[in-house]
């Protein structure tokens, strides 16, 4: 079985898997209120879902990461990481969530096996906090405590950086995450979909000049080992405490770029700023044999490309939001 590999020779092993487009939050940068929810009848089931990740896995997807919207909010989410977890080839299973609903669920995902956690954290200022994202603090807490006793590792809390909105909260939030040994990474706002394009023009700080202040503040080192994503990590001398930038604007990733996004309905996007996507749901519910949805997943991937580099003044290329395809 040939592994999947992009136009460019690039090997494909990552699969985002958008298992919900509705979320709890309204993130700034997120959620425009404007895109038309998906129909629930639309939505893969568990069985489509399992088939089509073992398919994936066959071709050497090896990682799967569950996101949204907010997955927490898909039922039985626990019996689908299990699932996806026992197909052979699947090496890792990572969550990428608000955390606002993961205390009372955190102890049946890691035991279904998910060991990675993705957590978005723009603030610790309650009324910031509830103001960028229309969530509570406190429950977002409580489900990062909750994450902690249960024994995820890592966790990394994701910050997407905010001129005049959270910007002077940096340094307070890599005390926050040294002191629960979890790893930051501080994001550039994206002009994707209609709430990126406003928070971007309105927001945006270039992580670039911020770097080296920081490097020099908390002592920071850039370090060999990196995740496998668009993340760059330095690590603070004499600890094990990790500082990600993940900068789309100030420093371009996307020729490394090695992953794939699957929405809810089973369209499968080969890059999230671009509007290509082969929808499998229609094959997937419609008894079609898994050589024909492999020939459709084959064809996704000869569209991975290399968009143009995004800037701050990127005309409105989509009007998708992220919650569709998962951030
Ligand atoms: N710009 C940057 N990051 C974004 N995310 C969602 N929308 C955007 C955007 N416009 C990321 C955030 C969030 C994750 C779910 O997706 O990091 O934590
Ligand atoms: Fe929801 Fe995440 Fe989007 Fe915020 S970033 S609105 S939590 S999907």
């Amino acid at each position: 079985m040939t592994k999947l590999q992009d136009p460019f020779g690039r090997p494909i092993e990552y699969l985002r898997l958008s298992v919900i487009d509705r979320c709890n939050g309204r993130c700034l940068y997120c959620h425009s209120g404007q895109n038309e929810p998906l129909l629930r009848r639309d939505w893969l089931d568990f069985d489509a879902l399992e088939r089509v990740v073992g398919l994936f896995a066959r071709r050497g997807i090896r990682r799967v990461r569950l996101t949204g919207g907010e997955p927490l909010l898909r039922k039985g989410l626990a019996e689908l990481a299990a699932r996806i977890h026992a197909l052979p080839g699947i090496e890792e299973l990572a969550l990428s969530t608000n955390a606002a609903l993961l205390a009372p669920q955190a102890e049946a995902l890691y035991c279904a096996g998910i060991r990675r956690l993705n957590i978005s954290l723009d603030s610790l200022q309650p009324d910031t906090f509830t103001r960028v994202s229309g969530l509570k603090l406190d429950a977002v807490l409580d489900g990062l405590n909750a994450a902690k006793a249960v024994g995820f590792s890592p966790i990394k809390i994701n910050m997407v950086v905010m001129q005049a909105i959270n910007a002077e909260e940096i340094e307070a939030m890599v005390a926050f995450c040294q002191a629960q040994g979890f790893t930051l990474r501080l994001i550039e706002t994206m002009p994707i979909g209609t709430a990126g394009q406003h928070i971007t023009h309105a927001h945006y700080l270039s992580l670039h000049d911020l770097e080296q202040r920081l490097q020099h503040r908390f002592g920071l080192e850039p370090v060999s080992l990196q995740g496998g994503g668009p993340a760059r990590y330095l690590r603070q001398r004499g600890s094990d405490f990790y500082l990600g930038f993940i900068t789309p604007l100030s420093r371009h990733f996307c020729a490394t770029c090695n992953r794939l996004r699957l929405t809810a309905d089973g369209r499968l996007f080969p890059c999230l700023a671009q509007d290509k996507a082969v929808a499998l749901g229609p094959l997937l519910r419609g008894g079609y044999s898994d050589a024909h949805i492999e020939t459709a997943i084959a064809h996704a991937l000869a569209h991975k490309s290399i968009p143009p580099p995004l800037s701050v003044n990127t005309p409105n290329m989509l009007k998708r939001d992220m919650n569709l395809t998962g951030g």
